[in-house]
């Protein structure tokens, strides 16, 4: 989601609700991993939305980003320079070696369900590929070990970018994760940047989706003419992993692993 100011109030979901969660992510997780199998040289981003829109409403779910401030499709496919919200296209085929970030969201039974992971084309590809996915999953992972009561959600963000910089890449500002629930977008944010020991105390009962976007060179971006897809400003590659996390007594509740 986009990057704006709002603070506003957290709201905590019942056990009841966090399994409807685990049901809608679960299937965000599914769908996922069958398009990962679809990742091949030549195959347009069209089909991969519509294979994904099949899969989704087979399910017995409506896709979340059809229609949501007017996206036009129910997958988000963002290759190499382009970070986020990449809109599929009949003109649009993969290629060889193309790094392919995929973003998918469902609704179930009132609830919300949002995933992402990338991939690349075939075997081989650019090494510095095959790093960025690397990493940012790591980053990932780095940013939901910190996801526990009476953390704070700073300690996920710092998480996030301190494992990213390390690695010697950067952390998109301009997009970041959210609170989810009922709605798709729910507070609070979750940059993938930041200081630990800030922001919201971590409570039983939160669910958010973090989604580190990492670059390989300049974080800055640019918005296409078709008003959704975000590219890197330098034209350098992005990856991007998400997923929707649970807060509980036990630690992080991974909701959306398959
Ligand atoms: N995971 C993305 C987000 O949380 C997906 C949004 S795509 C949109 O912003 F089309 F729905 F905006
Ligand atoms: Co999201």
């Amino acid at each position: 989601m986009k990057n704006k100011v709002a603070i506003k109030r957290i709201r905590l979901k019942a056990p009841w609700e966090i399994e409807l969660m685990r049901t809608a992510n679960k299937i965000v997780a599914e769908i996922l991993q069958l398009l990962l199998e679809e990742l091949v040289e030549g195959v347009t981003t069209y089909r991969l939305d519509a294979f994904a829109e099949k899969e989704i409403l087979r399910r017995g779910c409506k896709p979340a980003f059809k229609g949501y401030h007017g996206y036009p499709a129910s997958l988000c496919v963002s290759i190499n320079e382009e970070i986020v919200h990449g809109i599929p296209s009949r003109h649009r085929k993969l290629r060889h070696g193309d790094l392919v970030s995929l973003d998918l969201g469902v609704i179930y039974k009132d609830y919300y369900g949002d995933a992402a992971l990338s991939g690349i084309v075939g075997p081989n590809g650019p090494a510095v590929a095959h790093r960025l996915l690397e990493v940012t999953r790591g980053a990932l992972d780095a940013g939901i070990s910190k996801v526990r009561p009476r953390s704070r959600l700073g300690n996920v963000s710092a998480a996030i970018q301190g494992y990213v910089e390390s690695a010697g890449f950067g952390v998109v500002r301009q997009f970041v994760g959210h609170g989810i629930g009922k709605a798709l977008h729910e507070p609070p944010e979750v940059p993938n940047y930041g200081k630990k020991g800030t922001g919201p105390v971590l409570r039983p009962g939160m669910v958010i989706a973090i989604e580190p976007m990492v670059t390989a060179g300049s974080v800055d971006i640019r918005v296409l003419e078709d008003g959704w897809t975000a590219v890197t400003a330098d034209g350098s590659l992005a990856a991007h992993f998400e997923h929707t996390v649970a807060v509980t007594n036990k630690g992080p509740l991974i909701l959306s692993a398959v």
